[in-house]
């Protein structure tokens, strides 16, 4: 355990993700979830820098700082996309439980990074 950022501490309880959730994820283990067909996926619908065979029915998934202000905010989207538009076909990967806490925060870190 180590000291968090409020804003964390204030997603964590309006999206009751864990409290061990703490937005220092890793990189590669997170590309590695976002291009896998089996778990993230996040491909079949996103473009991402050097993966195979993207999708093309959400936004590429590029130059993501300049449309999300904090990895809080990329996280919400990421943890629930229907909080922000209901009729999305994007997975609600956290609210369902697609991915664990620790698989949410390493695809952020990866996303943030591009
Ligand atoms: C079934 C298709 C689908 C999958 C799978 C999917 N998304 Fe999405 N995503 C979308 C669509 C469509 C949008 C456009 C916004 C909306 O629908 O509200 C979107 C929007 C986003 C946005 C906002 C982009 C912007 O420019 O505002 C982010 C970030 C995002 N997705 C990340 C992810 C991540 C990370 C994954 C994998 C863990 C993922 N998505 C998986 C369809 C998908």
């Amino acid at each position: 355990m180590y000291p968090r950022p409020m804003a964390l501490a204030t997603l964590v309880a309006a999206l009751g993700i864990s409290s061990e959730t703490a937005l220092a994820g890793n990189v590669s283990a997170g590309k590695q979830i976002a291009t896998d067909r089996s778990r993230g996926n996040c491909i079949a619908c996103h473009y991402l820098p050097g993966g195979q065979s993207p999708g093309n029915i959400g936004p590429a998934l590029v130059g993501i700082q300049s449309r999300y202000p904090t990895k809080e905010s990329l996280m919400a989207q990421i943890y629930d996309a229907t909080v922000a538009n209901p009729e999305t076909i994007m997975p609600p990967f956290g609210r369902h439980q697609i991915l664990s806490d620790r698989e949410l925060e390493d695809v952020v870190e990866y996303i943030w990074s591009l």
